[in-house]
C-alpha cells in the first residue's frame, strides 16, 4: 500500500521544488539567440542576479552546475602555484579545494568540524602564521549541504582584515543564496558562487560568480584563465559572448520567472519565510529527539542554517529506512547522507519554492514513519512545529476576532 500518489515533493536540499510558473515559463519554442527578446532576457536576469548577490560589480552566467561555478571562480582569480587556504566545516569546502588542487593551486586546509561551523579566530591565527603572504585566495562555504552547518561569512571577513592578510574571500552561496542574507559589497566577498537549483528555485542546469572589484584586478594578471570560463572573453560586445556560445535559453526563461517570484515577494520577506519554516523542522526535530534514536548534527542551535537540516541517527537505526519510507510511501523525497556522513544522517531541506503547508507535510511524513518504522521518538514533534509557526505569525499581526461569545 503507498500513499504516494498526489502532488510529490522534494525535501532534499537541491535540486529542489520547481514552482509551476517557472516551468511554464520554460515551455516555449526556442527563439533567436542574436536579437530581439533574449537580449532583454540576459539584461534582466543579470540585473535580477546582482540585486541577489547585493553587488553592484559583476555577475557571469553559466551553463553548469555549481561545479562549473567553483571551477569558474577558481580560474578566473589565480594562477598555477599559489595558495589556497580552505576553511573546512563540512564537504563542500574541501570539494572546493580538491579542485583548485587539479587545476594546478597549492591547497591548505584549516581543519574542522562535521559538527560546527568555521572559527573566525582560528582563520585569523591562520592567516597571521603566513607572514609571506603565500596565501592568494581563502575559500569558504555560507551553508555546507552535507553538514547543515551555516557559516558567519561577515565574522570571517573580519578575521581575516584583524589578521591584516590580504588574500581574496572566495564564498559558496550555492545552499544559501535566497534563502538568507547574502551581500557581497556590504559584507567585502570577493568572489561568490552560486546554482539554479537551490534557492533560486529553479532546475539545475545554470550557474553564477559574481566578482567584487579585488577579484576582477586579480583576474588581469589569473593564468589559470580558460577560454569557457573567462570573465574577460564574456564581456565582449557580442550577447553570443555572455556564454561562450549558444545561451540556454530554456533555463535563462525560467530563471528570469523564478527571479521575478523572489523580487515580488521581496528578499526580506523570502529570508524570513525560511527562517520561520526552518524554525518549525527544529521544533519538530528537538520533540523527536527526546525519544533517543538521532540527534541535530549542528551542535550550536545558531550555526544551524535555515536551508537545510542534518539530522544525525544514533547506533543501530537507520536512515535509510526512513528515507525510503518517505519516498515510497508518502512521496517525499528526503536528503540523504553524503560524504563521510553517508548512511549516519538525514536531511530535511526547506529551500526555496516551500511553504507551510509543504514544510508541515513533509514533517507529518517523517513522523508517520517514525511511527510506522517504531523509531523511538518524542510525541507531537508536527505539533511542536505548529506552535511555533503559530506564534510567530501572531507576533506578525495575524489574530482572528471573535464573532459570536
Ligand atoms: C554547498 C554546495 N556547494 C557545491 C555544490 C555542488 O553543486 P553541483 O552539484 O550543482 O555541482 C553543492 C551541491 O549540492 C552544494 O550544496
Amino acid at each position: 500500500m503507498t500513499l504516494r500518489n498526489g502532488r510529490e515533493l522534494l525535501a532534499m536540499p537541491g535540486p529542489t521544488n520547481v514552482p509551476d510558473a517557472v516551468l511554464a515559463a520554460m515551455h516555449r519554442p526556442a527563439i533567436d539567440i542574436y536579437a530581439g527578446d533574449l537580449l532583454s532576457t540576459t539584461d534582466v536576469c543579470l540585473s535580477g542576479l546582482r540585486k541577489m548577490f547585493a553587488t553592484q560589480h559583476k555577475v557571469y552566467i553559466y551553463a553548469a552546475n555549481g561545479h562549473g561555478a567553483w571551477e569558474a571562480a577558481l580560474s578566473n582569480v589565480l594562477s598555477r602555484g599559489e595558495q589556497v587556504l580552505v576553511l573546512e566545516s563540512g564537504r563542500f569546502a574541501p570539494g572546493w579545494g580538491l579542485m583548485a588542487e587539479a587545476l594546478g593551486a597549492e591547497v591548505l586546509t584549516l581543519p574542522g568540524s562535521l559538527r560546527a561551523a568555521v572559527q573566525p579566530d582560528r582563520v585569523e591565527a591562520r592567516l597571521r602564521e603566513d607572514t609571506k603572504r603565500r596565501i592568494k585566495a581563502i575559500l569558504v562555504v555560507q551553508v555546507d549541504t552535507a553538514t547543515g552547518v551555516v557559516n558567519d561569512i561577515p565574522a570571517i571577513r573580519a578575521a581575516i582584515d584583524t589578521s591584516g592578510h590580504d588574500a581574496l574571500l572566495l564564498v559558496d552561496a550555492i545552499a544559501s543564496l535566497c534563502t538568507m542574507p547574502f551581500e557581497l559589497d556590504g559584507w567585502g566577498v570577493d568572489v561568490a558562487v552560486t546554482g539554479s537549483q537551490k534557492g533560486l528555485m529553479m532546475s539545475p542546469g545554470l550557474s553564477f560568480c559574481a566578482a567584487g572589484p579585488r577579484a576582477l584586478q586579480a583576474h588581469r594578471r589569473a593564468d589559470l584563465r580558460t577560454r569557457y570560463w573567462d570573465w574577460t572573453q564574456r564581456e565582449g560586445p557580442e550577447h553570443y559572448q555572455k556564454y561562450c556560445g549558444t545561451p540556454p535559453e530554456h533555463l535563462l526563461f525560467g530563471l528570469q520567472k523564478s527571479l521575478e517570484l523572489l523580487l515580488s515577494e521581496g528578499l526580506d520577506n523570502v529570508f524570513e519565510r525560511h527562517r520561520l519554516l526552518a524554525g518549525a523542522v527544529r521544533r519538530a526535530i528537538e520533540v523527536w529527539s527526546e525519544g533517543g534514536a538521532f540527534e541535530f548534527n549542528i551542535l550550536e542551535s545558531d550555526q544551524r542554517a535555515d536551508s537545510t537540516t542534518t539530522i544525525r541517527m544514533h547506533d543501530g537505526y537507520e536512515a535509510s529506512a526512513l528515507e525510503t519510507f518517505c519516498r515510497d510511501c508518502c512521496g517525499v523525497t528526503l536528503g540523504r547522507g553524503i560524504g563521510d556522513l553517508q548512511g549516519e544522517v538525514f536531511r530535511i531541506a526547506h529551500m526555496g519554492h516551500i511553504n507551510a503547508p509543504m514544510i508541515l507535510g513533509i514533517l507529518g511524513s517523517v513522523e508517520l514513519a517514525l511511527t510506522a518504522l517504531q523509531v523511538p521518538h518524542g510525541a507531537g514533534g508536527v505539533q511542536a512545529a505548529v506552535q511555533w509557526l503559530a506564534r510567530s505569525l501572531h507576533q506578525g499581526g495575524y489574530e482572528v476576532t471573535k464573532i459570536r461569545s
